[in-house]
């Protein structure tokens, strides 16, 4: 019996310490601080809509974000656009209609379009599928302390051109020192490459980082919910501890004075 447990957990330790084969993540990455991390961490809703404006201006010309819908742009906790300008952001793309078999302009339930260009990949789950620490041998103890940085590869890599350019093959590609090495995505964000609604300068640091933050929110667009029902979750488990520590006690109150007496 001891041995087939000593056997299993054997198996188990050398499954955790493989390392996730994780693409990308493994260069240099600055570890940000974004407004979700956190315990009681929430999406900052001005960054979020400057996101919207880098990933519309700049992103979407190639990379698409086919699992977003637009009315989710109005949701609470999230970029919180007002329904008209939900709609009017919508009005702005077309999608294909299956039943009219034709081009239609879009509203609220469509999503946004598919990546434009070859090889670009989506970016609705982009946060999710990159991830910007590991522990030593993938315990998992840094992420457990710094989180995943799946925002902060994001920034780190729009931020990681160190200039250097090789033609392969017909093909440029660019050295990235957040990918560790050649990317075929060459540098998009400049300085002052456009103009912020809410008045922010426009530096690539700060493009970097909302954008990044707003395909966090992409991909986790319940984070703020889910972090307040674990909440609620341990405040509702640790007053039932109490409880049953108290019943528990008063329960063998009597039992226990009984056996001293004898
Ligand atoms: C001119 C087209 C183009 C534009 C504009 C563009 N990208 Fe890309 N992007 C690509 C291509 C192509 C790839 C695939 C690169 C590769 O794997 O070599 C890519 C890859 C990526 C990756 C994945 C890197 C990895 O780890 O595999 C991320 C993240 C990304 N882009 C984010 C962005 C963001 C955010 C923007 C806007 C600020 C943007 N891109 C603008 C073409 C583009």
């Amino acid at each position: 019996m001891f041995r087939k447990l000593a056997a299993s957990a054997l198996t188990a330790a050398t499954l955790m310490a493989t390392p996730a084969l994780a693409a990308g993540g493994l260069g240099e990455i600055t570890d940000y601080s974004f407004s979700f991390e956190g315990p009681f961490g929430v999406y900052d809703r001005n960054q979020l809509q400057r996101g919207l404006q880098v990933y519309t201006e700049v992103c979407s010309s190639c990379h698409g974000l086919e699992f977003v819908a637009f009315r989710t742009l109005s949701d609470r906790n999230g970029p919180e656009l007002p329904d008209d300008q939900m709609r009017a952001y919508a009005e702005m793309y077309e999608v294909w209609d299956e039943e009219l078999r034709d081009w239609r302009t879009a509203a609220g339930p469509d999503h946004f379009p598919e990546s434009q260009f070859e090889g670009a990949p989506d970016l609705s789950l982009m946060a999710k599928a990159r991830v910007g620490f590991e522990g030593p041998y993938g315990l998992g103890l840094n992420q457990l302390f710094r989180g995943l940085g799946g925002a902060e590869y994001i920034a780190s890599f729009l931020t990681g051109y160190t200039g250097e350019e090789d033609l392969q093959a017909g093909t440029l590609f660019y050295y990235n020192k957040a990918y560790d090495g050649w990317v075929s995505m060459n540098p998009v964000l400049f300085e002052d490459m456009l103009e912020y609604a809410d008045g922010t300068p426009a530096t690539e640091e700060q493009m970097a980082q909302d954008v990044a933050a707003f395909l966090m929110w992409t991909a986790e667009p319940k984070l703020v919910e889910r972090k307040r029902a674990g909440f609620v979750g341990v405040i509702f488990l640790s007053v039932l501890a109490a409880l049953l520590y108290l019943t528990n006690k008063q329960l063998w109150a009597p039992i226990k004075r009984a056996a001293k007496q004898d």
